[in-house]
């Protein structure tokens, strides 16, 4: 049996104390493993979404209080000019959405180039089709499901067929990207997704909603790893 990497869970701080962040930050990490993955940070600008949260000077001070990797998930217009500082800053992975970019595969190049992973977001509305070449600078996909915005929104399965497709595209050897889900993701939801192909599992109010995040997030992923074909599957690596 080839070496599979267990799914990704990472907690988004929007459903976490904003008064509190190093703790929460704290409350997901768990050195031995089994923690946080990832910290998912949404920065929105209440232009691309109509709702406004924080940007790069919490971001900056994150990056100082915790060693969890920073995924941040720019909700912004013009994230050409505005999204490589948070690659500058050290932010793990930056995300930015495909409907906001002006030249996705620049902006691409341009976080590789200050070091960060460079990743692309779909609305639940945004046909992938139209950005499977763009794709192949990229190295995560976004797939939102919940209009960006809010946390503790309904999962919408709608969108299990744009992973089902990044997923083939992904197994064929046609993409790289690790595929990755943001909204309503919960026990109730993880394990279609996984299902359907996710490798990250951004989750919010599941994880700080949650009595001891820890455990939910450590519950998540084996609920993800239980349910994901493609992780037991022989053939892949
Ligand atoms: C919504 C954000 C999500 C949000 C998810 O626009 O991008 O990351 O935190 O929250 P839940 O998991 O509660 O749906
Ligand atoms: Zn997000």
């Amino acid at each position: 049996m080839p070496c599979v990497p267990a799914p990704l869970i990472a907690p988004s701080i929007l459903s976490a104390d904003f008064a509190h962040l190093a703790d929460e930050a704290e409350a997901v990490r768990r050195p031995e493993g089994n923690g946080a993955d990832w910290l998912h940070v949404d920065v929105m600008d209440a232009h691309f979404v109509p709702n406004l949260t924080l940007g790069l000077p919490v971001v900056e001070s994150l990056l100082k209080a915790t060693d969890i990797p920073i995924d941040c998930h720019l909700m912004i217009e013009d994230p050409d000019r505005w999204a490589p500082p948070y690659a500058e800053a050290g932010a793990h992975n930056v995300t930015v959405h495909a409907e906001a970019a002006r030249d996705p595969r620049m902006l691409a190049r341009d976080l590789h180039a200050a070091g960060a992973l460079a990743g692309l977001s779909v609305k639940p509305n945004t046909p992938l089709e139209d950005w499977i070449e763009v794709l192949r600078d990229y190295d995560t996909l976004l797939v939102m499901s919940v209009e960006p915005g809010f946390g503790g929104q309904s999962f919408m399965p709608e969108v299990l067929d744009k992973v089902r497709t990044a997923r083939r595209l992904v197994d064929t050897g046609h993409l790289k990207v690790l595929v990755e889900i943001d909204g309503g993701i919960g026990t109730d939801t993880v394990e279609q997704a996984a299902e359907a192909g996710v490798d990250c599992f951004v989750a919010g109010s599941a994880v700080y909603g949650a009595e001891d995040p820890g455990r939910a997030v450590a519950a998540l992923r084996e609920q993800a790893a239980h349910a994901s074909p493609h992780r037991t599957s022989p053939t892949r690596k």
